[in-house]
């Protein structure tokens, strides 16, 4: 709950500008917030130069600039985000987990629903890796063995926007190493969420990214399970195993453990096509 300390306030209005759920009023002379509309976005509370307005007791302290990374420190630390597969026997500290999972709620569009399950319990990932193994081995049963389901697929759909025809070789690995994963992460990151509540999808993978980033400058190697989280979702024991309720989804799903291995270069990614609409001059 937001809480205003009037002692503090000079009713500059700069909050009462800020709020986009327009909750927060000056009536004579009087700072207040209507709570019913409130979203606890919490910008009021980033742009308040008297630091009078709290969330939960968390006391807001001002940026210190002379901390900030230069570009050239940002632009080095994106390029050298990879996903990284191979892990390993090392395992991550529960301080240091619990640290990189902590940095997910300050990603964009973060809508307090979402809770984390933090895995590092070795019977559950090995739980995962057999989900992600046999959900592998049918997609292979079933797309590449009976011979008409292949040939309708490359009949009646387009072969760019049909991925799983590209994925035979990756599925032919994954049979003959007998496990999903190609070595076994140290731990695996949930984010949950509420089924019913819009765009929780999107806030966990900001979160995700977040802890992604956060994990690479802690040293850590992360991969996102974008695709195959869906495997999990799938399977009622799982999502009872890790005390999923029945209302709840898993939104984002990361893989994370130390490196054992290491990219030297730095890539250019496929070009983002861009079009252009401006004012010709
Ligand atoms: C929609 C989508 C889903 C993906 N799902 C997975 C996944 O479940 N597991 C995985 O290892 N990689 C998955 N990938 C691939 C990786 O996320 C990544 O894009 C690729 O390996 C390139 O590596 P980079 O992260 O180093 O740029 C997916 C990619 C896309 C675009």
């Amino acid at each position: 709950m937001i809480k205003i300390d009037s002692d503090k306030c000079n009713l500059c209005g700069l909050c009462t500008k800020i709020c986009h759920e327009s909750c927060l009023h000056i009536d004579n002379d009087i700072l207040t917030i209507d709570y019913k509309y409130c979203s606890t976005c919490t910008q009021c509370i980033a742009i308040c130069p008297q630091l009078a307005l709290t969330w939960n007791d968390f006391q807001p302290e001002k940026f210190d600039k002379s901390l900030f990374p230069d570009i050239k420190h940002v632009r080095e630390l994106l390029m050298e985000r990879r996903t990284i597969r191979d892990y390993t026997d090392k395992k991550i500290e529960k301080s240091i987990l619990q640290e990189i999972t902590d940095y997910a709620i300050y990603a964009p569009t973060h809508n307090f629903n979402l809770r984390a399950i933090i895995i590092d319990d070795e019977e559950i990932i090995k739980e995962v890796d057999s989900l992600i193994f046999k959900f592998s081995v049918n997609i292979y049963k079933w797309l590449y063995k009976p011979r008409i389901i292949l040939t309708l697929i490359k009949l009646f759909v387009p072969k760019s926007e049909f991925e799983y025809l590209k994925a035979k070789p990756k599925l032919e690995k994954v049979k003959k190493r007998a496990h999903g994963f190609k070595t076994k992460p140290a731990a695996i990151i949930l984010i949950i969420g509420e089924k019913r509540v819009p765009l929780s999808l999107e806030s966990a993978q900001y979160a995700l990214y977040n802890i992604d980033l956060y994990g690479q400058t802690k040293g850590l190697a992360c991969r996102n399970l974008v695709g195959n989280q869906m495997i999990l979702n799938r399977n009622k024991k799982f999502k009872k195993l890790i005390g999923l309720n029945k209302s709840e989804k898993i939104f984002g799903a990361i893989t994370l453990g130390y490196a054992a291995i290491k990219f030297k270069n730095k890539v250019i990614g496929k070009k983002i096509n861009i079009q252009w609409n401006s004012i010709k001059n």
